[in-house]
């Protein structure tokens, strides 16, 4: 461990500057995370090391040093660039965890234009609401998903291109479809990059909400200051580490820690293409010689159910620094990573919206198993009253996690969405949608989220979305969609429903509306049980009280039920 000074040494007299003078970075400059993250990389005389080590399912194997990735994602914006993309364009990414998501990403950025990255499991529904709010120019994807963007191609007026990666020159181009292979294209040694300035927008992620549809979180290029000084001291990411980010880019783990900063620090990072495995992941690891690993709660709940005499089929003792994101990390989680691995996960806490690390045990901090650390120097970090919204003072009082806005890597806007913007903010504090506690130590304890939010296994589902699709569903009269516990995931999709007159409950029936919803939006937002009910609970005014099914689910007091009307 590489680690310096205290929590307190480091708190005190902080400055984003320090960032900012690392990164070599002045006020007014250009700045251009995609340059950032390879040209000066080669500038500083690290272009022949390893940036990318990528390995996929069937056990293939490429490797890009800091020159490759400059070079190919110079390719992958100029040919952008010849298709008539501009700055400010949204170009989405809707790839597996292949080489041409992580460097098309970069290229995307150095023409200025914005990445739209989404999750490849997305559904045509998932992807259509994202595409379309974002009005999205260009897609680029893999012949395996094109599919779903051509399904929604005569919706999509301003969708000009999609970008075949991989294309079977065997089959002829559909309309505005149009092949492009990395490994085929003439390398562009040197780009005009676009010179952004730190406002400039560079990532747009889509994120549920409660409510409404999912929303825009859109972020600016000075995001790196943030994320490349949270990598640095939270997942302690130095020069020499072989960084494993196990989060998809479709999610914004994977492209503020998963692609900007640990290239931004010139580290050389894995990337396993392939679904969950606990003998695969450990082999990887071992294979790798894996040193930072940054993953997530669930994942490392399987690894736990896998067992611990898998691990000492493996030789992981290059592992150094462990950390993690998403969901509560369990204290049991945090004990058993010290008794097989010899190190602690580390828990850090953060939001799309928040685009960095807020809250977080450093490495060295005295960890307190089951608690989300504290918050990191130059984050003003607080849990306020939730009537109130005033900051509770003594400690152990339950409130809503609240940030002083005005952090280097938060959110400037949701897209087209203002106002939902601006409701995020209260008393002049930004308002996370979760809760916690926070010890007379100052180390926050999460207790939950303050919406309907579903977090299964890391990943943020909205009811109202899974809902909408289900109502498109012929049987379906109406829905209601909430969290059910799970061991390994936290929490599951349920969805209770109310079927229309001439549809009878049957296992089949349950089967077909679960498939409906994975094809739609994804195996995620799928629910994991349907429940045929006669009638939904609802308020007076018609609305359903989704608050007191999720009470049942969890055994829960259900609380007041004066609103109930059919009560
Ligand atoms: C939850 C992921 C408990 C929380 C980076 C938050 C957590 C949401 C933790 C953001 C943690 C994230 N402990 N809960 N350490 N980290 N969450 O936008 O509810 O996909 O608001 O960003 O995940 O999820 P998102």
């Amino acid at each position: 461990m590489y680690y310096f000074g205290t929590y307190e040494d480091r708190a005190k007299n902080f400055d984003w500057s320090i960032s900012e003078k690392e990164l070599e970075y002045k006020a007014g400059d250009v700045l251009n995370i995609g340059w950032y993250c390879s040209d000066r990389i080669c500038k500083m005389g690290k272009g022949d090391k390893p940036a990318l080590l990528w390995e996929n399912q069937a056990g293939k194997e490429k490797r890009y040093t800091y020159h490759d990735v400059r070079r190919a994602s110079n390719t992958i914006g100029a040919f952008l660039r010849g298709l008539g993309i501009k700055d400010g364009d949204r170009v989405c990414l809707f790839m597996d965890k292949v080489p041409e998501l992580y460097i098309g990403f970069l290229g995307v950025l150095k023409i200025g234009a914005i990445a739209q990255p989404l999750f490849s499991a997305f559904g045509d529904e998932s992807l259509f609401i994202r595409l379309n709010d974002a009005q999205t120019k260009a897609i680029i994807t893999q012949r395996k998903h094109a599919p779903k963007v051509r399904k929604i191609l005569d919706k999509l007026p301003a969708l000009e291109h999609l970008i075949i990666i991989d294309h079977d020159p065997a089959r002829p181009l559909g309309p505005r479809e149009v092949a492009f292979s990395l490994d085929g294209a003439a390398p562009v040694e040197t780009l005009d990059i676009f010179p952004t300035k730190a406002e400039m927008p560079s990532v747009l992620h889509y994120t549920s909400g409660t409510t409404g549809q999912p929303k825009g979180v859109k972020h600016v290029h000075y995001s790196l200051i943030g994320q490349y000084l949270t990598a640095r001291w939270v997942l302690d990411i130095h020069d020499d580490d072989i960084y494993w980010c196990t989060a998809d880019p479709g999610w914004v783990t994977g492209t503020s820690y998963g692609i900007i900063a640990p290239w931004a620090l010139g580290a050389t990072q894995v990337v396993l293409d392939s679904g969950f495995s606990a003998e695969a992941w450990y082999r990887f690891a071992e294979k790798m010689k894996v040193t930072v690993w940054y993953s997530a709660p669930t994942a490392i709940r399987s690894l736990m159910k896998a067992g611990d005499e898998i691990v000492k089929k493996f030789n992981l003792s290059s592992l150094r620094h462990l950390a993690s994101v998403g969901e509560p990390l369990n204290p049991e989680a945090v004990i058993w990573s010290e008794r097989v691995f010899g190190l602690p996960f580390h828990d850090t806490y953060w939001q799309t919206e928040t685009g960095a690390i807020m809250l977080t045990n450093f490495p060295g901090m005295k960890i307190k198993p089951g608690s989300m650390g504290r918050p990191f120097p130059g984050i003003t970090a607080t849990v306020l009253d939730p009537k109130t919204y005033e900051p509770i003072t003594e400690p152990g009082r339950v409130g809503l996690i609240a940030f002083q806005p005005g952090w280097p890597s938060m959110m400037r806007t949701y897209w087209n969405n203002e106002h939902t913007y601006k409701a995020k903010f209260k008393n002049g504090w930004y308002l996370s949608g979760d809760r916690a506690r926070i010890d007379k130590d100052g180390y926050f304890w999460f207790t939950g989220r303050d919406d309907d939010i579903i977090n299964t296994g890391g990943h943020l589902v909205s009811p109202f979305e899974v809902e909408s699709a289900l109502l498109e569903h012929q049987a379906v009269a109406e829905s209601a969609v909430v969290a059910k516990p799970d061991e390994v995931n936290m929490e599951v999709v349920k969805a209770f429903v109310t079927l229309k007159p001439g549809f009878t409950p049957s296992p089949d029936l349950e089967l077909e509306i679960m498939n409906f919803i994975r094809k739609k939006l994804s195996p995620l937002a799928m629910p994991q049980e349907i429940e045929y009910v006669d009638s939904l609970p609802k308020t007076r005014s018609g609305k359903i009280m989704r608050r007191v099914l999720h009470a049942k689910e969890w055994g829960e007091e259900i609380g007041d039920l004066s609103t109930l009307e059919n009560d």
